[in-house]
C-alpha cells in the first residue's frame, strides 16, 4: 500500500485562481465557430457568443482567458477589430490556415466573452509588428475612463465605461514567430514598450514579458537581468509532444502503451523546467515578486486526418486528462512562483476543453479535470508527499505511478487531487493526514481506458463520476485508485 502524507497545518502558499486559465487564439475554429458564431446564427447565442460553450466554461470555473494569440498576437492590429462590423478589414490569417479573417471578433467582443464567462481577460499586445503608440493606445482604449481620444473612440463604439484589464502581455514568442529577436534585443524593446502601457485610474496593469521557449535558460537569464525590474510576470511555453518530434508528433487517438508512458514522462519534464527557470529568476528576484506565467502548455499531436493542417484540430483522450492532472499538480506545487497558466487552447485547437461541430458540443476529458480541480482555485497549498514506484513500458521511459497535490480550499475543505499514471494497474493508498479529524469525504473521478474519449455521437464515454472506493480511518483516508485515472477527494475536516 502506498503511503501518502498530508499535513493540512503546513501551508506552503496561495494557489492563484489564474493557474486555471486558458488561451484562445484566432486560429482554426477556436474563436470563430467555437466561441463566436455572430448574433444572426441559428446556434443559440448571446451577443454572438455560443450559449452552450459559455455555460460549460462558467461551470468549469474558467479563471482567465488569454487572447488574441499566440503568433497571431504579433500580427494583430487592434484597430482592425473595432467599429461597424461591415467596415472592418477582411484579411488573410497568414499564420494559421490561410483563411479569411473578417475581424468580426475584436476587443469589444472579447471583453463581452469574458463578461459572460465571468473570467479575467489577459490581452497579449503586438510588439513584433506593431508600434509603441499602437500598444499604448490599446491600453488607453481599454482602461481609460477620463477624457481622451481613445476613451472617446471606445464610447463611440458602444462601451461607455472603461474595462478592468489586469493582465497584459508585451509580445509573444519574440524569439520566434513574434520577431525572431535575440534576448538582449527583446529585453530592451520590452523596456520601451512597457513604459507606455500606463495605469489609468484604479486599473493596475500586470505586465507580462515574453519568456523562454522550453529550456532556453539563456533567454530567461538575459531578459530577467535586463528587464526584470520592469515586469510583473514572464512567460514560459512548453508543449507535450508524445514523440518529441515536430515533424511527426503522433496520433491523438491511436497510441501504444510505450507512447502513453513517453507522453507522461515528457509531461513531468514541466517540473524540471519550472524548477530551473525559478532558480534563474531568483538570481534577480529572490523575493519571487515576478510571476512565472506558463501561458502555453498542453499536448500537441498531428492534426486529425482530413482537417486543415493550419487549424491544429486534435481529439483528446484519457491521456490528455492525465497530462492535465499532472501539469496542474505541478503548478499548484510551484505556486510560490507560478502565478498563472493557460492551457492551449480553449475550443477546437490543440488540448481543448471543448470540441464543436456545427451546433453540437462535446466536453473533453481535459474539461472534466479542470472542472474537478477548480476546488484548488485561490486555495492554500498544503504539505503533501506520496511514496511512489517507477513504472513504464521500457526501462528508459519510467514514470512515478502516482502524482498528487493537496490544498485547503476557500470552502475550508481539504482537496486532494491524485493521478494514477499506470495504463493497467490500480493502487491502494493509505492517506495519513496529520493532526486532523476527517468528518466527511466526497470523491469524484475521471477514468477509462488510455484511449477513451468523447465523440459527438458518444459524448459521455469519459465523464466525472462519483468515487466511493475509500474508507475514513482514524489516521486519514484509505482508497484504491483505478488505473489511468485522475481523482479528487474532498474532505470536511476539523
Ligand atoms: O498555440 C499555438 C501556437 O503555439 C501559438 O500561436 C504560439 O505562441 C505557439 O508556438
Amino acid at each position: 500500500m502506498a503511503k501518502m502524507y498530508i499535513n493540512p497545518n503546513v501551508k506552503l502558499g496561495h494557489i492563484n485562481k489564474e493557474i486555471y486559465g486558458n488561451f484562445s487564439e484566432h486560429l482554426g475554429r477556436c474563436i470563430y465557430e467555437g466561441l463566436y458564431v455572430g448574433e444572426t446564427s441559428d446556434i443559440p447565442n448571446l451577443n454572438g457568443m455560443r450559449t452552450d460553450v459559455v455555460t460549460a466554461l462558467r461551470e468549469m470555473g474558467l479563471a482567465v482567458l488569454r487572447w488574441p494569440g499566440g503568433c497571431f498576437a504579433d500580427e494583430y492590429h487592434w484597430r482592425d477589430g473595432i467599429g461597424e462590423k461591415e467596415t472592418r478589414k477582411r484579411m488573410i490569417n497568414t499564420h494559421w490556415g490561410g483563411v479569411v479573417e473578417d475581424n468580426s471578433f475584436g476587443t469589444h467582443e472579447f471583453m463581452e466573452l469574458c463578461r459572460q464567462i465571468g473570467c479575467e481577460p489577459y490581452i497579449n499586445g503586438n510588439l513584433g509588428s506593431g508600434t509603441v503608440q499602437e500598444m499604448s493606445e490599446w491600453v488607453e482604449y481599454l482602461t481609460f475612463d477620463g477624457v481622451s481620444p481613445m476613451a472617446e473612440l471606445r464610447k463611440k463604439n458602444g462601451d461607455e465605461a472603461a474595462w478592468n484589464v489586469k493582465y497584459f502581455g508585451v509580445g509573444n514568442e519574440s524569439w520566434g514567430c513574434g520577431g525572431n529577436m535575440t534576448p538582449e534585443h527583446y529585453a530592451n524593446e520590452y523596456r520601451r514598450y512597457q513604459t507606455f502601457c500606463r495605469n489609468y485610474g484604479d486599473n493596475k496593469i500586470y505586465k507580462i514579458a515574453c519568456g523562454p521557449n522550453v529550456d532556453d535558460y539563456n533567454w530567461m537569464d538575459v531578459v530577467m537581468r535586463i528587464a526584470g525590474h520592469h515586469m510583473h510576470g514572464i512567460s514560459l511555453h512548453y508543449y507535450t509532444l508524445p514523440t518529441g518530434n515536430w515533424s511527426d508528433k503522433g496520433n491523438s487517438l491511436i497510441f501504444t502503451d510505450k507512447e502513453w508512458y513517453e507522453t507522461l514522462k515528457r509531461t513531468l519534464y514541466m517540473e524540471e523546467l519550472i524548477t530551473n527557470h525559478d532558480h534563474i529568476m531568483s538570481k534577480y528576484d529572490k523575493e519571487k515578486k515576478v510571476g512565472l506565467i506558463v501561458d502555453e502548455w498542453g499536448t500537441w499531436y498531428n492534426v486529425e486526418p482530413g482537417t486543415n493542417p493550419g487549424f491544429l484540430y486534435q481529439q483528446s483522450t484519457m491521456r490528455d486528462a492525465l497530462v492535465a492532472g499532472i501539469n496542474l499538480n505541478i503548478f499548484n506545487k510551484h505556486c510560490d512562483r507560478v502565478k498563472m497558466a493557460n492551457i492551449a487552447q480553449l475550443v477546437n485547437v490543440l488540448q481543448s476543453v471543448i470540441l464543436t461541430e456545427g451546433a453540437k458540443m462535446v466536453l473533453t476529458p481535459t474539461y472534466h479535470v479542470f472542472h474537478m480541480y477548480q476546488a484548488h482555485q485561490d486555495a492554500e497549498l498544503v504539505d503533501s508527499h506520496i511514496d511512489t514506484e517507477m513504472i513504464g513500458a521500457e526501462d528508459n521511459n519510467q514514470v512515478p505511478n502516482l502524482h498528487e497535490s493537496v490544498s485547503v480550499g476557500k470552502d475550508g475543505k481539504l482537496h486532494i487531487t491524485i493521478s494514477n499514471l499506470s495504463a493497467a494497474s490500480a493502487y491502494s493508498v493509505e492517506g495519513l493526514i496529520a493532526d486532523t479529524k476527517i468528518l466527511t469525504v466526497n470523491g469524484s473521478i475521471v477514468t477509462g481506458t488510455i484511449d477513451a474519449h468523447n465523440t459527438f455521437d458518444e459524448p459521455e464515454t469519459v465523464n466525472r463520476i462519483a468515487f466511493t472506493d475509500f474508507t475514513v480511518t482514524d489516521k486519514g483516508i484509505d482508497f484504491t485508485i483505478p488505473a489511468c485515472s485522475v481523482l479528487h477527494l474532498e474532505a470536511e475536516i476539523a
